[in-house]
């Protein structure tokens, strides 16, 4: 086991109606003037967010409310943030939705904070986030695990790149997950979720660190718990239970726990980033597209770890590390597909792309040859051209 160092100070609020509390969570971490922000509409339909507005009414906090915000957050829809956040003299930033909408209040929280940087020179490193202002999660969507990760991920149309920023200072205050809220999901949605929640723990698992006994068998549990609950959740959207188990596992998959003593992977997400930095793919069907390619690239690099995969969570115990290694491919992608989600880039909205696209892709990835990404295998912008080749079929 590596060292490590834990911090996950998020508070967690868990239950029906657990968006009641909102008012007083925000008190509770020293909220006076709220700036809330939310995406493309889902919170308004539901009436979730006038529900959010009553509370903080009753509670006499002030607050301001943005809407706008896209999947694949945008830089320019951060900066515009920033300004208005800065107007109205905002002392807390609140997240009403999925992924998007969080990373873009961990964004707008730094960027009101530190008024006389740019934004996004937190994100390529040419400042240092030193301070931040404290953010809150209401969480409409179990997926990218935002609502409690030291990550936010915001994509810049100008230097077409979509980059994540680590830092303590993305972990929120309050993290509020009311499974119910989560009900009014589309399928498509819904399954992307569950394909990025699996993808954080696997993009964790995959490592040359042995002797990690605790966090491999979390690891597995919080895999085979998942694959149990998709397909139940999938058919019901409304079953509260199964949908607990989702939203729970969505959280813990991302808060570090999974990967703790090892080190992170996470190169299935630096090539989905590419590709959603491109052509604004969806980010779990991004990871699904690809994960098969480079699941096959990699395995030879340590067979007996995806044969412990392919047992713990698949089942399967017969033949050689090799043989098991490959089954526990084949079987996450006929998992992925049992969700309707895509495993290659041809079952992408943008099809099979022509071979410059992919060179463009590989370079978007590795800084145009610049840098490797990932621990399990290192990524150079070769290889990361292999991966997207071997995904490049219908
Ligand atoms: O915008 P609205 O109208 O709310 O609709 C959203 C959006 O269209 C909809 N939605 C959310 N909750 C809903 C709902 N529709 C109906 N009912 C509800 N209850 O879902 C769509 C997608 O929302 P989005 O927030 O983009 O999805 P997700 O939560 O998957 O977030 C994806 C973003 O998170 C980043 C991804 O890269 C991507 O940009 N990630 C952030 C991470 C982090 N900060 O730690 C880690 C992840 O690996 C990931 O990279
Ligand atoms: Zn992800």
């Amino acid at each position: 086991m590596q060292e490590f160092s834990f911090h996950c100070p998020t508070e967690i609020v868990f239950g029906r109606s657990a968006e009641e509390r909102t008012a007083g969570l925000l008190r509770k971490y020293g909220a006076r003037r709220v700036f809330v922000v939310y995406g493309g509409g889902s919170v308004i339909r539901s009436g979730l967010l006038a529900r959010i507005e009553c509370i903080m009414t009753a509670e006499g906090l002030a607050f301001s409310v943005k809407g706008g915000v896209r999947p694949n957050p945008r830089l320019s829809f951060v900066r515009e943030a920033v300004r208005e956040a800065l107007e109205f003299g905002a002392d807390f930033i609140l997240a009403v939705g999925g992924g998007s909408v969080i990373d873009t209040a961990k964004a707008l929280a730094h960027g009101t904070a530190n008024p006389e940087i740019d934004v996004w020179d937190f994100w390529t490193g040419k400042a240092q986030l030193t301070k931040s202002l404290p953010v809150g999660v209401v969480l409409t969507l179990p997926a990218a695990g935002s609502e409690t990760s030291d990550s936010a991920v915001l994509t810049s149309e100008e230097a077409s790149e979509k980059m994540g920023l680590p830092s303590p200072f993305n972990r929120p205050a309050f993290a509020v997950l009311n499974p119910e809220l989560a009900f009014s999901l589309s399928s498509p949605q819904l399954a992307a979720g569950i394909a990025d929640i699996i993808m954080h723990t696997l993009e964790r698992y995959m490592t040359h660190t042995e002797g990690n006994e605790f966090t491999d068998l979390l690891a597995e549990a919080l895999l085979k718990n998942v694959v149990k609950h998709a397909p139940i959740v999938l058919a019901h959207h409304k079953d509260y239970d199964a949908m607990s188990e989702i939203m729970w596992c969505g959280t813990v998959s991302h808060c570090g726990l999974t990967g703790l003593g090892r080190e992170k992977d996470f190169s299935v997400h630096k090539l989905g980033h590419a590709l959603s930095a491109h052509y604004d793919t969806n980010h779990g069907e991004s990871l699904t597209a690809l994960w098969g390619a480079w699941a096959r690239a990699v395995y030879e690099d340590r067979p007996e770890r995806f044969a412990r995969y392919a047992e713990k969570v698949w089942g399967v115990d017969a033949g050689s590390p090799e043989e098991r290694a490959r089954a526990g491919i084949r079987k996450t992608e006929e998992f992925f597909r049992s969700l309707k989600l895509p495993t290659s880039l041809g079952d992408l909205p943008t099809g099979v792309l022509e071979h410059r696209a992919l060179e463009a892709l590989a370079d978007n990835v590795t800084a145009g040859g610049t840098r490797s990404v990932g621990a399990f295998h290192p990524i150079d912008r070769a290889f990361a051209l292999k991966i997207y080749e071997a995904a490049n079929h219908g």
